[in-house]
């Protein structure tokens, strides 16, 4: 039992290094006493990195819905499963109890099954942020159908590209979805994509927001009615271990998304156990983790880490600014949210507004803040900690990717002290190690290097869909033996772990490894800056040389440009040296960034390189048009 909820910092180090002595001990008792199997395995692990072949449970058989709902109707039937918290605070929250949530899952199994959806099929899910989302995912789970939930702000051309790559022949989606004060219509997004899908059969439709849709016969179907007609119990079917569980795609360096492949029963036990421990979530918790589900925080924090614990887990369609900056406070005031987790872009957004939106709410209920998807600079993590925690609520910085399935490195709540921008020390199980350019594993502390894992553990991706040799190339190439982050991290004195972007942020310039998020931090500490991105762009002299864009807070007051250069540069001289100090600062009024809320650096590095010809794949861009005015100023 101890293995399952670490209370204290002894504890951790207890427990960690139990996990690396023996992993296949340490996993086999975890998943032995908190899961429901209904075969047990013949084998724990095995594993080989060169091939790479990766199987954790071999011969288990389990069905995930059955661990994160028809176990808990015993004692928690009645208990909230989903809460959610409709754009519109005016509709009013729906508690969907454990029962109901099972009704509704198997109902919408029944109706996957009766438009012929097999054990194997890909299922693209295509919603927003609606009960549905979580319902359809949990029922293609139900019948061991693969769930490629694609992130409803993708634009029709990245979705019909995630539809074909995977041979989908079925589409969830729904007539339109609300996003603070805009409704989308999103299934005209759905009928562009599909005239490039001629695989797709069916389009299955949900009710959301009323408006004109146009229905194509044979083709697309109203799914409420089908869902009235079906019988509200569905037998699970029963799944191999590492059965495949979902599909979901995330960006590489080149234009292609990678379908990473989640496997059954080793993503279940991590993504549970990662959650009870990084949230210290206890039975009557309300847990809020304020991602999407079309991202991997949605699937493993909103979905199945928090049901695998019979949580109560909240889901928010709306966005922090809608009705006003405020909405994210008056929601954690509302329902006594315990623990909150969400992203630092979030986090600097609101930290530019007035203060009183979040000093108007009492948010005494909570016990865990959490952030993840990038390095968290110092001001946000202060702020965070200062207006929201009170200094009360531990931060969670947690480090981890689509490809890990769970968070990997992360302080535990009032176990692991944590120090701003450090996401401190690896969960237990995970092996992390620093490798130099030569390919050799730097020991000891207060090192820098290039962020590898060098053991598997239960939730790591099995493959890229389709392309095992690009999963091989991209993870396992690069380091013998060892997966490959793609991301630098330092390892200070007493070992905790800093991450210090990807590596291929990291610009040398006169021959010094600068990486950008501490130039950043540098910069951000200016009152009058709201965000910034650094690149590198050649130099004849040094290399490279650092190019900075600058978004502004809005104070409505005219600066001038040339102090506030003169300004920022003395706060990297003095923070970083003068080393680090920009040789081009240009204004603007947005940053590109990626749907998920990540700075496409990649963009921006190209503009500073005058190299604009051919910008690549901008399609997962936010603000495309950010793109345009940052070009038509650029400093070159
Ligand atoms: C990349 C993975 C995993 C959920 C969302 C992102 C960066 C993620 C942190 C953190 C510094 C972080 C890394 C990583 N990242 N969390 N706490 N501190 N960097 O998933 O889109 O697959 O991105 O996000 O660079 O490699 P993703």
């Amino acid at each position: 039992m101890s293995n399952y909820h670490i209370k204290h910092l002894e504890e951790y180090w207890q427990v960690y290094r139990k996990s690396v002595r023996n992993p296949e001990n340490f996993w086999e008792e975890i998943a032995e006493e908190h899961f429901l199997w209904r075969k047990k395995w013949n084998k724990v692990l095995s594993w080989d990195f060169s091939k790479p072949e990766v199987k954790w449970f071999e011969g288990a058989q389990l069905n995930i819905t059955e661990n994160c709902i028809d176990r808990h109707l015993a004692t928690r039937a009645d208990k909230t499963a989903i809460l959610f918290e409709p754009n519109d605070p005016n509709e009013g929250a729906q508690h969907i109890s454990y029962r109901e949530l099972h009704e509704r899952v198997s109902k919408f199994a029944n109706v996957l099954k009766s438009q012929g959806v097999e054990k194997g099929d890909r299922v693209c899910i295509y919603l927003p942020m609606i009960p549905e989302l979580a319902v359809s995912v949990l029922a293609c789970a139900r019948i061991g159908a693969i769930h490629s939930v694609v992130f409803a702000g993708f634009s029709a051309t990245a979705l019909a590209t995630r539809i074909n790559d995977c041979d989908c022949r079925m589409v969830i989606c729904s007539d339109g979805s609300y996003r603070g004060k805009k409704t989308i219509d999103l299934k005209s997004i759905v009928d562009e994509a599909l005239e490039n899908c001629p695989g797709v059969t069916t389009n299955l439709v949900v009710n959301r927001t009323g408006g004109k849709v146009t229905m194509k016969e044979g083709r697309d179907t109203w799914i409420q009615p089908l869902l009235d007609a079906a019988d509200a119990t569905c037998k699970a079917t029963i799944m191999d271990a590492e059965d495949p569980l979902f599909i979901l795609y995330t960006s590489g360096s080149t234009g292609k998304p990678k379908g990473m492949v989640h496997t059954t029963g080793g993503y279940m036990v991590y993504a549970a156990y990662s959650f009870k421990n990084v949230f210290q979530y206890r039975e009557n918790d309300v847990y809020w983790c304020t991602a999407d589900i079309g991202w991997i925080t949605g699937h493993s924090y909103i979905v199945y880490g928090p049901l695998a614990n019979g949580a109560t887990t909240v889901m928010f369609e709306g966005v922090p600014s809608y009705p006003d900056y405020g909405r994210f406070w008056e929601i954690v005031e509302k329902h006594k949210i315990t623990q909150f987790y969400t992203a630092p872009t979030a986090i600097r957004a609101l930290a530019k507004e007035n203060l009183d939106y979040v000093e108007k709410y009492d948010l005494s209920s909570l016990k865990v803040l959490g952030t993840v998807g990038e390095p968290i600079n110092e001001e946000a993590w202060h702020w965070y900690n200062d207006h929201v925690g009170k200094k009360n609520s531990p931060i969670v910085d947690t480090w981890w990717q689509t490809e890990t399935g769970g968070i990997m490195i992360s302080p535990i709540p009032y176990s692991t002290p944590t120090i701003p921008t450090f996401a401190t020390l690896p969960l237990p199980g995970i092996q992390p190690a620093l490798m130099d350019e030569h390919g050799q594993e730097i020991i000891g502390n207060q090192v820098e290097g290039r962020l590898t894992i060098k053991f598997p553990w239960p939730s790591m991706a099995r493959t890229i869909y389709g392309n095992h040799e690009r999963y091989r190339d991209t993870y396992f190439s690069a380091y013998k033996n060892m997966y490959f982050t793609g991301d630098g991290a330092r390892r200070d004195a007493v070992g905790y772990y800093r991450i210090t972007g990807r590596v291929d942020d990291v610009i040398i310039v006169s021959g010094h490894n600068l990486g950008t998020a501490p130039i950043e931090d540098a910069i951000n500490e200016h009152p009058a800056v709201a965000e910034s991105a650094i690149v590198g762009f050649p130099h004849d002299i040094k290399g490279n040389a650092l190019y900075g864009y600058i978004t502004l807070k809005e104070t409505g007051e005219d600066r001038n440009q040339d102090n506030l250069r003169k300004e920022i540069n003395q706060l990297i001289t003095d923070r970083i040296g003068p080393i680090a100090k920009l040789d081009k600062i240009q204004f603007t009024n947005g940053l590109p960034k990626t749907r998920s809320g990540k700075i496409m650096r990649r963009i921006l590095r190209k503009i500073a390189g005058k190299d604009t010809g051919n910008m690549g794949d901008t399609s997962t861009l936010l603000n495309p048009e950010v793109v345009q005015e940052i070009m038509d100023n650029a400093l070159v």
